[in-house]
């Protein structure tokens, strides 16, 4: 088997596979499905899939083969898909192997190399491939004080994990000759409410209106509505 770079982080998936993280919320899911648009056939990787649990509820077609590739088998084991145990930097497949693939709030995982991730999915992308995913803003405050490397950085995320920065995924999809970039504003949802959730949803939320609405859900917020 290929040495994994990442040991911390493996380690945190092999014994935290129950642990606290970011799911979808079914209001965000839909929003997905429509970036995925009407896909019915075709080779899907499901990247950093952890258990599939993404690409199961986004892809719940038959007739489109999914595999699920993680560096955890604690997670991978999880899934119904065609299971791989590797490294996202060095994926075990082909040139233009795939249609699909979908990045599940996992890009983030990997800061300071998402060129050579990038590089990877390129490369075993088909020429009318395309790569789907989400990840928390490195743009949002909140996101900025609590995830970054800092003293008041919680301890729930895993050891690599640190917001990404948008206009660096859309530079970096350029490089690598992606087009098309698009990005949008959605919502995790926790499975614990954080304290910030309970002021933006139930405090502040209900008031906030406009400018600031938007406001709020780009610059401070985990979980505002989406613009
Ligand atoms: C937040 S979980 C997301 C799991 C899944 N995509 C979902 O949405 O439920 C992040 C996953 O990335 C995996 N991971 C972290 N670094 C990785 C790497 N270098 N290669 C492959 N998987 C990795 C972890 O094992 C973990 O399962």
């Amino acid at each position: 088997m290929k040495k994994f770079y990442y040991t911390k982080e493996k380690e945190f998936w092999e014994t935290n596979r129950d642990s606290y993280y970011s799911v979808l919320s079914r209001k965000d899911e839909v929003e997905v499905m429509e970036w995925i648009g009407n896909f019915s056939r075709g080779d899907v990787l499901d990247i950093g899939g952890g258990s599939g649990a993404a690409s199961k509820k986004l892809l719940n077609v038959s007739g489109i083969w999914i595999v699920c590739l993680d560096l955890s088998y604690a997670m991978l084991k999880h899934s119904g898909h065609t299971k791989v145990q590797a490294d996202a930097l060095l994926l075990p497949f082909k040139n233009n192997s795939f249609d699909l693939i979908i990045a599940a709030a996992f890009i983030h995982h990997l800061p300071g190399q998402e060129c050579k991730l990038l590089k990877e999915c390129y490369r075993v992308l088909r020429s009318s491939g395309r790569i789907i995913g989400y990840d928390p803003n490195g743009s949002c405050i909140q996101n900025k004080i609590f995830m970054s490397n800092n003293l008041l950085r919680l301890n729930v995320f895993s050891p690599d994990e640190r917001p990404l920065d948008p206009l660096l995924l859309r530079d970096l999809s350029g490089e690598v000759g992606f087009s098309n970039f698009k990005k949008k504003y959605i919502s995790f949802e926790y499975r614990q409410k954080t304290i910030f959730q309970i002021i933006q949803v139930l405090l502040i939320g209900p008031f906030a209106k406009w400018k600031l609405k938007k406001y709020f859900h780009r610059w401070f917020l985990w979980s505002m509505r989406k613009i």
